[in-house]
């Protein structure tokens, strides 16, 4: 038995989020809008059209900017606080997948008596919700389009949050938002787009024939557009690309989950703050190597239909090359995580069962600690 699930509505259009007034229509029945983005995104001025366009058609804005990369669970209780207090009736979560997951626990926790930590794994998170609207200005967590957030809690520990009440309402794709974004940020955030396809059509528990389509769709798109993208930003063409790419790869791991490569890249964002798209590029070609006995017909399926070859070495070759074209580091000590850390970061990949139950071939410990000394 296989099922899907997905956001029901996503518009398309460039240019789009400076329209924000139509494209929230029939979602905030009290006129109150709470917008969840980061400082960084504000400064860029990438939401003033849309917010001016709101507040001209008579919509009330709160803006929450506090959240930061990988959200600590503590920003989003305050987001939420502040969320419940402006008494909104629509939530807009305007970024990349840090604001867009806050918003999605945000949404949850201002309208529900859950604690937070009673939504920590998977199915645990139950409605209702506030309404919920997501704009992505980065081409890669496709978080727009899963029930997934990932926050950070404590000091140092990523956790999922994955139910289905974390849809989003309604997404809107501009890829006018993601021309400013910088070479380095769009090759690791467009890897990891690629990744969650890779690991979606290898995840061997819910593997099924709609993530299967929708991931090898996301790799031709995203596969042509990577490197035209790194190498001109303003390209709108292959920016569409992307943003699309990384959309149809979070359908397909919304349902055919991701797995070690994921499990094997939070250690790195957790304890050392790398970006998330860029652990996964770090950790993505020997994870894949090490998977590819049970992996190799999957592996090959992709090259074929990517045209870059019969077997699943061609896909693997095909990722190093990539990240070679779009200049994404290639070592621990690039990101300054020396070799002592391994130890602790194999412990901590080991408690990520959510994703390590979807690898191909099983994860031990000695197997990671092979994997991140390979990358050293
Ligand atoms: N929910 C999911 O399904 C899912 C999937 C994968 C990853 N994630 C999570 O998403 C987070 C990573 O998201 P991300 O990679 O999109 O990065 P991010 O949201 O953390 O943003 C990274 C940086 O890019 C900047 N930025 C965003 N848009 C920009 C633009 N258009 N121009 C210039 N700068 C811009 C931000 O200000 C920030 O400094 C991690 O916490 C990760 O765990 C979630
Ligand atoms: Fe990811």
């Amino acid at each position: 038995m296989h099922s899907f699930q997905t956001v029901a509505d996503i518009r398309i259009e460039p240019g789009g989020a400076a329209k924000l007034d139509a494209y929230v229509d029939g979602l905030c029945a009290n006129k109150r809008i709470a917008v969840i983005t980061d400082k960084g995104v504000r400064a860029l001025g990438l939401i003033d059209a849309g917010i001016a366009a709101l507040e001209e058609a008579g919509y009330q804005i709160m803006v929450f900017d506090d959240v930061v990369a990988d959200p600590p669970e503590g920003i989003v209780l305050q987001g939420a606080a502040a969320v419940k207090a402006f008494q909104a009736g629509l939530v807009i979560g305007f970024g990349g997948g840090s604001p867009m997951d806050t918003a999605k626990v945000i949404a949850h926790l201002a309208s529900s008596d859950q604690k937070i930590h009673e939504l920590y794994g998977v199915g645990l998170a139950k409605g209702p919700t506030l309404p919920l609207m997501l704009v992505p200005t980065t081409a890669g967590t496709g978080s727009e389009v899963t029930n997934v957030a990932i926050l950070t809690t404590g000091e140092t520990e990523k956790k999922g949050i994955v139910a289905d009440s974390l849809y989003a309402d309604r997404v809107l794709l501009d890829a006018q938002l993601t021309i400013g974004l910088p070479k380095s940020i769009t090759a690791s955030t467009g890897i990891d787009a690629m990744v969650h396809a890779i690991e979606a059509y290898t995840s061997i528990i819910e593997k099924n024939p709609i993530s299967d389509a929708l991931a090898l769709a996301a790799l031709r798109k995203l596969r042509r557009a990577i490197v035209a993208a790194c190498g001109d930003g303003a390209d709108m063409d292959a920016r569409n690309d992307m943003l699309i790419g990384a959309m149809l790869a979070g359908q397909a791991f919304s349902n055919a989950p991701c797995a070690g490569v994921h499990a094997l890249a939070y250690p790195l964002g957790g304890f050392f703050h790398v970006p998330h798209g860029l652990s996964n590029a770090l950790v993505l070609t020997e994870v894949m190597k090490y998977n590819q006995p049970k992996a190799d017909h999957w592996y090959g399926e992709i090259a074929r239909d990517l045209g870059v070859g019969g077997n699943g070495s061609a896909l693997i070759d095909e990722m190093l090359r990539l990240k070679e074209a779009t200049d994404v580091p290639k070592t621990l000590s690039a990101v300054n995580i020396a070799a002592e850390a391994i130890p602790m970061m194999a412990k901590d990949a080991m408690t990520k069962d959510r994703l390590l139950v979807n690898n191909a071939r099983e994860l031990t410990y000695a197997a990671t600690l092979d994997i991140y000394e390979a990358i050293l």
